[in-house]
């Protein structure tokens, strides 16, 4: 049988002149004549193959001759080296067997954001949309190896779920046999009860809001890793944030150079990243914004504008820190030091990208938290369970959650959250 190699791996370590074998789909092709030039491309990288007619049976050389993009197909040739051809080295082919041919790709080189969308199911093979992936799955590995290291447990908490996490406005309802139910806004409150069993827990699950702004930050279903531990304030609470975060960039900058070179992304800013990072209240940054010209109350939540402005000139993340309640959800912990605040943070990635952490020392003290469902209007029966956690044992203890598409974004430099997905549902999709 023929042992196939990855791209990757021949142009990392070239097998001058000898004979090899790789499998992949074609990205590019042209032919003069006798000759064929097909780029071929696998999950590692890219490749030229040059088919001369002569060097294999004359139907092997026809096939090449009709193969159009995206065909899949199986090469044997040999290595040399060639300054002209991507990566610097070519594959003369001494065999070339189309595996699954294919029909003409409606994918050209300009085309709406529109088609591509309409496309998402071929689009995520190109160059860009595979990068993305896999900056993604490295950050998700950097985050999992770092809360290994530091004793927390994954968990699987529900997406059905009877209460709202984070406000009635943006809840998906949905029929559930004859009750309603929602699809989950966070885990956070599951994860609250499950600190009592493991003290320090994690999740990474989808998160659904009823986004009905179109933005370039908001998608209605997106990846959410969240965080609770047992016995830490929300000092501790964002210690943990920058150190997991900061080991997430180091993991991308180490294993990701080559796809970040893809996406054109300038690593140097991201050298910043590094634990501790920017801690300013949010009575400061309101005066920031007074400076810059904004008419901003205090009260009011920061908007992508204000995110921007906070965070155009940082490099490295800042937390805003005391969000004033009214701004907040009904959970968080009241500062002690100034009441009209929470003991919360949000951590906005720099150079305008905004928010990407949501976080906060949750509220232990079981007749504040009725009281807040109380002035809020909000009905406490579906919350009996959570209320609960401050009836049997409370502790101390903070959370936060994290979008993984906004890091994403900002750690990419993409310029619309759907890129950081491969499947982005917005108010105006659900399809492919
Ligand atoms: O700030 P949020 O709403 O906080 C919570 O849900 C907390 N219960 C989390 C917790 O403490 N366990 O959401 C957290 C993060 C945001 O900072 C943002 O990164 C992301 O989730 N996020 C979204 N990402 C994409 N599309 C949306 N519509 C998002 N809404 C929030
Ligand atoms: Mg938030």
């Amino acid at each position: 049988m023929t042992s196939f190699l990855s791209i990757c791996s021949l142009l990392s370590s070239p097998r001058l002149e000898e004979t090899v074998a790789i499998r992949g789909w074609i990205y590019r092709t042209r032919s003069s004549g006798k000759i064929v030039f097909a780029t071929v491309r696998d999950s590692s990288g890219i490749i030229q193959v040059t088919i001369k007619k002569g060097n294999l049976p004359n139907v092997q050389f026809e096939a090449a001759v009709s193969a159009s993009i995206e065909s899949s197909v199986e090469v044997t040739g040999t290595m040399h080296k060639d300054e002209r051809a991507p990566g610097g080295y070519e594959i003369r082919a001494l065999s070339f067997t189309v595996v699954g041919p294919a029909a003409p790709y409606p994918i050209t080189e300009y085309q709406s954001e529109e088609l591509l969308l309409d496309n998402r199911h071929l689009w995520i093979r190109s160059r860009e949309q595979t990068a993305v992936m896999k900056v993604k799955a490295t950050l998700l590995a950097g985050a999992r190896e770092w809360l290994g290291e530091n004793d927390f447990t994954e968990v699987t908490p529900p997406i059905f779920t009877q209460n709202a996490c984070e406000g009635g406005v943006t809840l998906f309802k949905l029929k559930y046999f004859d009750r309603d139910a929602f699809l989950s806004q966070s885990a956070q409150m599951y994860l609250e009860s499950l600190i009592f069993a493991l003290e320090r827990v994690y999740s990474i699950t989808p998160s659904f809001r009823a986004e009905k702004s179109r933005t370039p930050r908001h998608l209605t279903e997106y990846w959410h890793l969240e965080l609770e531990e047992a016995w830490v304030d929300n000092e501790g609470n964002m210690r943990i944030q920058e150190e997991m975060v900061s080991a997430m960039v180091a993991k991308v900058l180490k294993e990701r150079k080559e796809e970040m070179e893809i996406l054109k992304r300038d690593i140097e800013p991201l050298k910043a990243v590094q634990a501790p990072f920017k801690r300013v209240r949010y009575e400061k940054m309101i005066d920031l914004l007074h400076s810059k010209g904004f008419d901003i109350p205090f009260g009011a939540d920061l908007g992508a504008v204000e995110e921007r402005a906070i965070t155009e000139e940082e490099v490295a993340p800042v937390f805003v820190t005391n969000f004033p309640k009214e701004c907040k959800a009904f959970y968080m912990k009241e500062d002690p030091d100034d009441p009209r605040t929470y003991k919360c943070a949000d951590l906005l990635a720099p150079l305008g990208f905004g928010e990407i952490i949501g976080g906060s020392e949750r509220e232990t003290d079981l007749n504040k938290i009725i009281q807040r469902l109380e002035e809020q209007n909000i009905p406490q029966d579906p919350y009996r369970w959570y209320l609960d956690l401050r009836r049997y044992g409370s502790v101390p203890h903070s959370g936060f959650g994290l979008g993984t598409e906004r890091i994403v974004k900002w750690v990419c430099n993409l310029d619309h959250i759907r890129d950081a997905i491969p499947y982005p549902r917005t108010v105006a999709r659900v399809y492919p």
